[in-house]
C-alpha cells in the first residue's frame, strides 16, 4: 500500500520523481506528494486524488531541486485529503519524510512528542510522527537521527527522509514494508517496487528489515543499525520497461489478461528439462521429506487464496497428501496444527502481504518447512521462506490481478506433479499426459482471448445488473470463487461464488427471475449433477451462463448462453475457465465506466493489517 520514490543526482528530481510515483500508482491512489531540497530550503508539493492531479497543479510552478522523495497514498489513518498527504514536514520545515505501512505506536509518540518538545501535529496520519521524531533527534548527521528514531518506533515500514541541511542526501529505513535502492548513472535511487526504476536502471539493491540505505549521487550505502556496513550482492533486474507500460491496451487489466499465454509459457518452460521432465529449481524437496511431511497448508490472501483452493485439489488428487487451504488472516489467529512435519506453501504476487508473512512466520515458529509461490523476486515471503518457486508473471500493475493468478495455478501443477512423481502415487503415462495438457495451455488461452469479442458483448447486456452469482462444482468452485473477486472489485456488482451443491441449502432462496448466474461445468466427471443444479437455477427463471467444454452440447438446453473452452482434461480446466472470467469482470466494469486498474478502496499490495 503507498508507493514510495526517491532520487538524487544532477537532473531535476521532479519529472524524475512523478514519473516513478506514475509507476507506483496502484501501490495507492488517494492522493500523491513530493518534496526536493531547494536552494537550502525543502518545497513540498501534495494533493488528494491521482498523481495526474498534482501533476497538473505543479505543472506551471518552476521547482527545481536535485534530490527529492514522493509519495503516492493509499489512506491507513486519515482520510485522504490533501493536509493528510505525505510528505510529512517537521514543525521547523527541516526534514521531510514519505512513509508506508503503519507506525503502531504513534499515538504515544505523539504524546511524547507534544509532552516533551511542544510539537503541533497538523494532520491525523501515524507517518507525521515520523518527520518530528527525527527533527527532534537531529543533532549531526541525518542518518543517526533515522536511527535513534526507529529504536522508538513500533509496526511495519518503510520510510524515506530529508533534511535540508543535507543537500544530496536521501535517508531511508525498512521494517517490514518493501524498499529497494536502484544503482543509476551519476544519480541513484529509493523505491518502494522495482517498476518506479524500470526506465532509469536495472541494477538494484535489495534492503532487508533494519537496514538503513544512505543515498547520495554518488554512492549507496546500507548499514545495518549499529551503523555496520553492509556488503549485498547486487540484483540484476529482468523485467523490462515495457513490463511496465500499456503499450497500447486501454488498461493494465486488460493487457494482463492477454500475456497470460506468454507469461504461462515462461512459467512452465523453464521448469521443463531436456527431457521433458520437471526441474524445481529453487525447490529442493526429497522423497525423505515427502514421506515426513503428514499435512500440507496453503496459506495466502485474495485471488493467491483462490488457486490455493485449485491447489488443494490437484495436490491432493496426484500427490495423496492431505492439504488445508487457510486465508493468512485466520490462519495466523488461530493457533493451527502445525508442527515440523507440516509443509507450509506460502502464495503471494507481491511477496509482501502482510497476513501472508505473518502467517508464514507463525508456521515456521512451530517448526514447519515453508516453500513459497511468489512472483517478486526478493520479497519478504520470498526471503524467508525455506524453498521459493517464482512465478514469471512479469510486473503485474492492475489492481485486480490475473497473469498472477494463472501462474501461481502452473507452479501448484508442477508442485504437484513433482510429489506425486516422488511419491509413486501417479503413473509415468499420467505424469506424462497432465504435463502435455498444460504445455498446450497457452495456446488455448489464446484461443478464448481471440474470442473476448463474444465475452464483450455479453458483458454489454449484462452490465447493469446488481447481483451475479457464480456456481460450480469441484475444481470449478475453486474458480468460481476467483470469478466472483475479479467482477466484485472493479465492476463493483455484488457478486457471491457458491459450490453448486450446497445451493439448495439455502442461496437458492435469492434466485429470482433474471438473476445471473454464471455456471462452471467443465468437469465431465460431475457434468451430470451440475446440470441438475443449472436446471434448478433455471426453474426459478435465472439467466444463465454457463461456462463449458466445447462439444458439450447438451449444456444448450438449459442456459440462456454457453461459452465454450477448448477441450482439456479436467485437472487442467481453472487455467481456461478463469479466462472468460476475468474477461466479463473486464468488460463489465468498463461498460459501466469505473476506473478499472484503480477500483475505489483497493490497493495492489497489502502490507498493513
Ligand atoms: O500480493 P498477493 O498475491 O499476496 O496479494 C493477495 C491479494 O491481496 C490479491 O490477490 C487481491 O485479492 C487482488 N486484488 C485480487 O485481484
Amino acid at each position: 500500500m503507498c508507493g514510495i520514490v526517491g532520487y538524487t543526482g544532477h537532473e531535476n528530481a521532479r519529472d524524475i520523481i512523478i514519473d516513478g510515483l506514475k509507476k507506483l500508482e496502484y501501490r495507492g491512489y488517494d492522493s500523491a506528494g513530493i518534496a526536493m531540497q531547494s536552494k537550502g530550503e525543502l518545497i513540498v508539493r501534495k494533493q488528494k486524488g491521482k498523481i495526474a492531479n498534482l501533476e497538473k497543479t505543479i505543472a506551471d510552478e518552476h521547482l527545481y531541486g536535485t534530490t527529492g522523495i514522493g509519495h503516492t497514498r493509499w489512506a491507513t489513518h486519515g482520510v485522504p485529503s490533501d493536509l493528510n498527504a505525505h510528505p510529512h514536514v517537521s514543525g521547523d520545515g527541516s526534514i521531510a519524510i514519505v512513509h508506508n505501512g503503519i507506525v503502531e505506536n504513534y499515538v504515544e509518540l505523539r504524546r511524547q512528542l507534544t509532552e516533551e518538545y511542544g510539537v503541533v501535529f497538523r494532520t491525523d496520519t501515524d507517518s507525521e510522527v515520523i518527520a518530528h521524531l527525527v527533527s527532534v533527534l537531529h543533532k549531526g548527521k541525518l542518518e543517526d537521527a533515522v536511527l535513534e528514531a526507529v529504536k522508538r518506533m513500533k509496526g511495519a515500514y518503510a520510510f524515506a527522509a530529508i533534511s535540508k541541511d543535507e543537500p544530496g542526501k536521501i535517508v531511508a529505513f525498512r521494517k517490514d514494508a518493501p524498499l529497494i535502492a536502484g544503482l543509476g548513472r551519476g544519480c541513484n535511487f529509493i523505491a518502494s517496487d522495482i517498476p518506479a526504476l524500470l526506465k532509469y536502471l536495472n541494477k538494484i539493491y535489495l534492503i532487508e528489515n533494519d537496514e538503513l540505505v544512505i543515498c547520495t549521487p554518488e554512492q549507496i550505502q546500507i548499514l545495518d543499525q549499529q551503523k555496520n556496513p553492509v556488503k549485498r550482492e547486487v540484483l540484476q533486474v529482468t523485467w523490462s520497461l515495457e513490463d511496465a507500460e500499456k503499450e497500447g491496451y486501454e488498461h493494465f487489466m486488460l493487457k494482463e489478461i492477454h500475456e497470460q499465454p506468454k507469461a504461462i509459457r515462461e512459467t512452465l518452460t523453464r521448469r521443463l528439462d531436456e527431457n521433458g521432465r520437471i526441474r524445481l529449481d529453487g525447490i529442493s524437496l526429497t522423497l525423505e521429506d515427502l514421506e515426513h511431511f503428514n499435512k500440507i497448508y496453503i496459506v495466502a490472501c485474495g485471488t493467491a487464496y483462490h488457486a490455493g483452493l485449485v491447489g488443494k485439489y490437484i495436490i491432493e488428487k496426484m500427490a495423496r497428501i492431505p492439504v488445508e487451504v487457510d486465508v493468512a488472516s485466520e490462519f495466523r489467529y488461530r493457533d493451527p496444527f502445525v508442527d515440523d512435519r507440516t509443509l507450509f506453501i506460502a502464495i503471494s504476487q507481491s511477496g509482501e502481504t502482510l497476513d501472508t508473512l505473518a502467517a508464514l512466520r507463525e508456521a515456521k515458529r512451530k517448526g514447519a518447512r515453508v516453500l513459497s509461490v511468489v512472483n517478486v523476486v526478493g520479497s519478504s515471503v520470498a526471503r524467508e521462506s525455506d524453498d521459493v518457486f517464482y512465478t514469471w508473471a512479469g510486473p503485474e500493475i492492475a489492481v485486480a490481478s490475473t497473469k498472477a493468478y494463472t501462474t501461481q495455478l502452473i507452479c501448484l501443477y508442477l508442485i504437484a506433479l513433482y510429489m506425486a512423481d516422488l511419491r509413486g502415487t501417479i503413473s509415468q503415462s499420467y505424469y506424462q499426459e497432465v504435463l502435455a495438457e498444460l504445455q498446450a495451455i497457452p495456446d488455448k488461452v489464446s484461443t478464448i482471448i481471440s474470442r473476448a469479442g463474444e465475452i464483450e458483448e455479453l458483458a454489454k447486456y449484462l452490465y447493469n445488473r446488481d447481483q451475479v452469482f457464480f456456481i460450480g462444482r469441484g475444481i470449478d468452485s475453486a474458480v468460481a470463487y476467483e470469478g466472483s473477486l475479479k467482477l466484485k472489485e472493479v465492476s463493483y456488482i455484488n457478486s457471491f461464488a457458491i459450490a453448486a451443491g450446497e445451493l439448495k441449502h439455502g442461496t437458492i432462496a435469492l434466485m429470482e427471475p433474471e438473476t445471473i448466474v454464471i455456471a462452471l461445468a467443465t468437469q465431465d466427471f460431475l457434468f451430470d449433477k451440475m446440470y441438475s443444479n443449472i436446471v434448478e437455477v433455471k426453474a426459478r427463471m435465472a439467466h444463465v451462463v454457463s461456462i463449458a467444454k466445447e462439444g458439450d452440447e447438451k449444456i444448450r438446453e438449459e442456459s440462456t448462453e454457453v461459452i465454450y473452452i477448448p477441450r482439456c482434461a479436467d485437472e487442467v480446466t481453472p487455467l481456461l475457465s478463469v479466462i472468460p472470467l476475468q474477461l466479463f469482470a473486464y468488460y463489465v466494469a468498463r461498460e459501466r465506466g469505473e476506473d478499472i486498474d484503480k477500483p475505489r478502496n483497493l490497493a495492489k499490495s497489502v502490507t498493513v493489517e
